[in-house]
């Protein structure tokens, strides 16, 4: 590389809804780019499905193509920027890319998740670096911070919202008071939820945003394994009744919490993507519809929240051109400070049911004599403390029947194992009909 070039040439892999963002402002921002850097950034190629495809953006016929090497093997092309989603091919052209000596950048969150340590590891070797900002957030800068301004900090927890698509529904949900099935219909209808909503509604991408957080946050070697996961599919209309009425929001949280004092007894992170209450007075419970926010909590700076448009073109445009611009510097001054931690802190995921919570129960019962205080028995049994009880009667239309009763309880913190213990044991109690729903509140 000579510090004295015309351009710096970039690959784009990916022209949709990312890609395209990427192109159109690479064009339109050029001249304001080339006087930061001091050398124009150059589009040279564009990798796609299908080349005749309609696009949004105007991208020169002759720059589309649809092999691979027509990037990969090109030696003008210093910097490939990912935006093809998906674990492979797209897996497999980043370590092409990295090992044929070209700067990456990449929003690809399944990809960082499951393979982000061999690509690190690959760009090192070739004295390259592996941008990705735009795989957890969209635009909300969210990995620089913790590659470097939080850096002095032991981090002691992070509790995100990651997911558009299941912020959106959970507050249609909350406002509208429908059914799932109807909140999503709608996310569909808006092009907010993909056709197939598996991965979002399933809590899959956030679990993968996840490992990419906890990875930089602990020092430590986080994989999609590692994470325990529940989606919103279960969530009822009564639940989000029953929240307001407790002064709770619901979301859907991704969790990584250190926990221990280092003795090595119960020492690890709990690692968790699942529903969670979450006190209305707290800013998390007004992140609404499609935003993301993320909170940090360190033992040095307290909490600090990051919070914005975790999706869309432009948004996620922000992070990945920010990131190229980042890697041009780089490129154009022929230095590279990597930013490489060392992920031998030795910390351990923790299991689910070493992870403690307060729980919230909605279980259904026979209105009879004794029932609630089998329950509460039950609970006592396996040391779970009651914070708060309501009972109401159910009728029809609450889908209880006649002399059917709904009864939610709050408990206080408790072990995942011990809940899990009890819920058998009142599943099995006379007057019992269904524990509906166990929810767990934000620690
Ligand atoms: P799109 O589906 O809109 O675009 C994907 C692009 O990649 C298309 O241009 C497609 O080509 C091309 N492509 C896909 N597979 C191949 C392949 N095998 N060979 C060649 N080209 C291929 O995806 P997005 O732009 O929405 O997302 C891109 C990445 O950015 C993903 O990793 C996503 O998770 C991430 N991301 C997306 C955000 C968003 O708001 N959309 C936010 C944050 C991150 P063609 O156009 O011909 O079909
Ligand atoms: N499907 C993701 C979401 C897109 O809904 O947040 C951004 O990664």
């Amino acid at each position: 590389m000579s510090t004295e070039r015309d351009s710096i040439g970039i690959g784009l892999l990916g022209a949709g809804v990312v890609g395209g963002g990427v192109a159109r402002i690479l064009r339109e921002k050029a001249d304001i780019y080339a006087r930061q850097i001091g050398c124009p950034l150059e589009l040279k190629r564009v990798l796609v499905r299908d080349v005749a495809k309609q696009r949004d953006v105007e991208i020169a016929p002759s720059l589309l193509t649809t092999d691979p090497s027509a990037v990969l093997d090109d030696p003008s092309i210093q910097m490939v920027i990912e935006v093809m989603g998906g674990e492979e091919p797209a897996f497999a052209y980043l370590k092409r890319a990295l090992t044929a000596g070209k700067f990456v950048v990449t929003g690809n969150k399944e990809v960082m998740a499951k393979h982000g340590g061999e690509l690190l590891r690959l760009a090192r070797e070739h004295n390259v670096d592996l941008l990705y900002e735009a795989s957890v957030g969209g635009g909300i800068p969210i990995i620089a911070p913790l590659k470097r301004d939080l850096l002095a900090n032991d981090i002691l927890s992070v509790t995100a919202i990651i997911n558009g698509t299941t912020n959106y529904i959970l507050t249609a949900m909350s406002k509208g008071g429908g059914s799932f099935a109807d909140a999503l219909a709608k996310a569909q209808e808006l092009g907010f939820a993909e056709p197939d909503p598996t991965n979002d509604i399933e809590g899959i991408d956030a679990a993968y945003k996840l490992c990419i957080l906890a990875t930089l946050s602990f020092h430590a070697d986080i994989m999609p394994a590692d994470v325990y996961r529940e989606g919103i599919t279960k969530l009822d209309a009564r639940d989000f009744e029953y929240a307001r009425e407790m002064g709770y929001a619901l979301k859907l949280l991704a969790i990584a919490r250190r926990r221990g004092d280092g003795d090595g007894v119960g020492d690890g992170i709990e690692l968790r993507v699942h529903p969670a209450l979450v006190p209305q007075d707290q800013l998390l419970a007004n992140v609404d519809g499609v935003l993301n926010a993320v909170e940090i909590e360190g033992d040095l700076m307290s909490r600090v929240l990051f919070q914005g448009p975790g999706a869309g073109s432009l948004p996620t445009t922000s992070a990945v051109v920010g990131d190229a611009l980042d890697a041009a510097v780089s490129i154009s001054n022929n230095v590279y400070w990597p930013h490489s931690f060392r992920r031998e802190s030795g910390v351990k995921p923790l299991p689910i049911d070493q992870c403690q919570s307060r729980y919230y129960l909605r279980i259904r019962v026979v209105d009879e004599p004794g029932v609630l205080a089998r329950i509460a028995g039950k609970l006592a049994d396996g040391n779970i403390s009651i914070a708060s009880v309501i009972q109401k009667e159910l009728d029809g239309a609450r889908g209880g029947g006649e002399g059917n009763a709904e009864i939610v309880i709050m408990t206080h913190e408790a072990l995942e194992a011990d809940i899990q213990r009890a819920l058998g044991d009142i599943r099995a109690l006379a007057g019992v009909a269904a524990v509906e729903q166990m929810i767990r509140v934000r620690p």
